[in-house]
């Protein structure tokens, strides 16, 4: 391994950039983005090491780069795609097909349909994949190590390589990567495209070893070369989750909860809206528990914080729709004037989920598929009750948490009440003991680490 690597300029390509800008009183204010991709990276933009490019995604980001104000974060390049193209590859191609099939959320009776839409769709995720590649050749510096991150960016590999030899190209799937069974219910032409390119990379990096090994299944399905790949897992940055639970917000959302759900047992969730998080299910064993347990009834409270998401992809909507019902027929059919089963907030209010963090006696975690899940570390970062987890044996997370949390099927909706069920009769003892094993589980790596490992890719 040559070390000059390890120090030469990078670009880190994402669709959603590190800032997106908002109108506050008619000026333009850039607000610092959520989430682990952004974390793990910005140190490196400010260590003004790298150079990040971005879709701009919304009228103000347009404006912002119009105005050159990314600079200001750092070198930031917000690239302004027409707006039709950046619907079809980011709703259509990205979201409503790619998202579904690495989450195993396809239902093939219905869903895709290859129609000409979809092939005017996959031609404009063509065209924005090639707007990357054409802004990495021309702003990445010479010998530079190339982060590319998620599968909204599958396409650039060869298209920089054929322009700029002198680059070392990296991709990140933050999502799980599905088996070769699957990933064949991909149109044709797009399955080709985006197998053969991926494998154009210096190497493709996955968060556990399950995916690594389904995408490398998928490359012989394909007949493809064999290409480098390697796993590593992204980490909370803890520092950063602790300062939001320390902050006056955080703690006047913590008193607010405190008010409406007093002593009682809180059962939490922080999760967009999405619908591999498995919402639904989640309170269908809340509902299992307060049949069998008739005790709980007024004792327990779930608290779910789901954030919309992908607003603009009709899925989500009827997911969201599905919610809601859900949550009132519950309600409806337990509650009382004194106490509502289920609190649900479905607007994005960090300090109230960093709150809901710290306040949780149980964290349900349950998705149906999820590449890594980093709510399963940033609550028990922060949690101030010896809380515990019930996470999903199918989140990549699980590889990490399993001793310490309890592991469930995300459809078992009886082995899920069981889980809570038990939890709830957990000596303190023991809760302590397995709380603080999780924190143990949680610090033994950083956002750095996850980085290192992807510059050590490009050696
Ligand atoms: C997942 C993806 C990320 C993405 C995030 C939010 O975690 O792996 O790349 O940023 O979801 O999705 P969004 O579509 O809002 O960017």
């Amino acid at each position: 391994m040559s070390d000059h690597r390890l120090d030469a300029p990078i670009v880190i390509c994402s669709n959603r950039g590190p800032v997106s800008y908002h109108s506050v009183d008619g000026e333009l204010e850039g607000v610092r983005g959520a989430g682990g991709l952004i974390s793990g990276l910005l140190p490196l933009m400010e260590s003004g090491r790298a150079r990040w490019i971005a879709a701009a995604l919304s009228e103000e980001d347009r404006v912002a780069a119009a105005l050159g104000l990314p600079e200001r974060f750092g070198p930031l390049h917000l690239l302004d795609i027409n707006t039709e193209d950046l619907d079809l590859y980011y709703n259509v191609v990205s979201n409503e097909v790619l998202w579904f099939l690495h989450h195993g959320l396809l239902d093939s009776t219905y869903t895709p349909d290859y129609t000409d839409e979809w092939r005017t769709a996959w031609q404009a995720y063509r065209r924005v994949n090639t707007a990357f590649a054409e802004a990495v050749c021309n702003h990445g510096p010479h010998g530079a190590t190339v982060l590319v991150q998620d599968y909204h960016l599958s396409l650039l590999a060869p298209l920089v390589a054929a322009e700029r030899p002198d680059l070392r190209l990296v991709h990140f799937h933050h999502t799980p990567f599905a088996g070769p069974g699957e990933v064949r219910l991909l149109e044709p032409t797009a399955r080709r495209e985006i197998l053969t390119s991926l494998a154009a990379h210096h190497a493709c990096g996955f968060h556990i070893g399950r995916w690594e090994t389904n995408f490398r299944r998928c490359i012989e399905d394909m007949h493809l070369p064999s290409t480098s790949t390697f796993t590593s897992t992204l980490s909370s940055d803890l520092g950063a989750i602790r300062e939001v639970a320390a902050s006056p917000a955080c703690d006047a959302a913590l008193a607010k909860l405190t008010e409406r759900v007093g002593d009682r047992f809180v059962i939490g969730r922080v999760d967009r809206m999405e619908l591999s998080k498995n919402i639904v299910r989640g309170f269908a064993a809340y509902e299992r528990l307060l049949g069998l347990r008739p005790e709980l009834v007024g004792r327990v409270v779930f608290v779910a914080q789901c954030y919309p998401s992908r607003v603009n992809v009709p899925a989500y909507r009827r997911y969201r729709d599905l919610v809601v019902d859900t949550v009132e027929r519950i309600n409806g059919r337990w509650g009382s004037a004194e106490w509502t089963p289920i609190e649900l907030a479905d607007v994005d209010d960090f300090p109230a989920s960093v709150a809901t963090y710290r306040r949780y006696d149980a964290l349900l975690v349950n998705p149906v598929r999820d590449g890594l899940n980093l709510v399963a570390k940033e609550g028990p970062a922060v949690n101030e009750r010896h809380g515990q987890v019930v996470l999903s044996s199918e989140a990549g997370a699980s590889v990490e948490l399993a001793g310490a949390a309890d592991e469930v099927h995300p459809f078992d909706v009886v082995a899920t009440s069981e889980a809570l069920s038990a939890i709830i009769d957990r000596s303190p003892s023991e809760r302590r003991a397995r709380s603080e094993q999780l924190r143990r589980d949680i610090e033994s790596r950083t956002p750095q680490d996850w980085l290192a490992d992807q510059l050590h890719a490009a050696e």
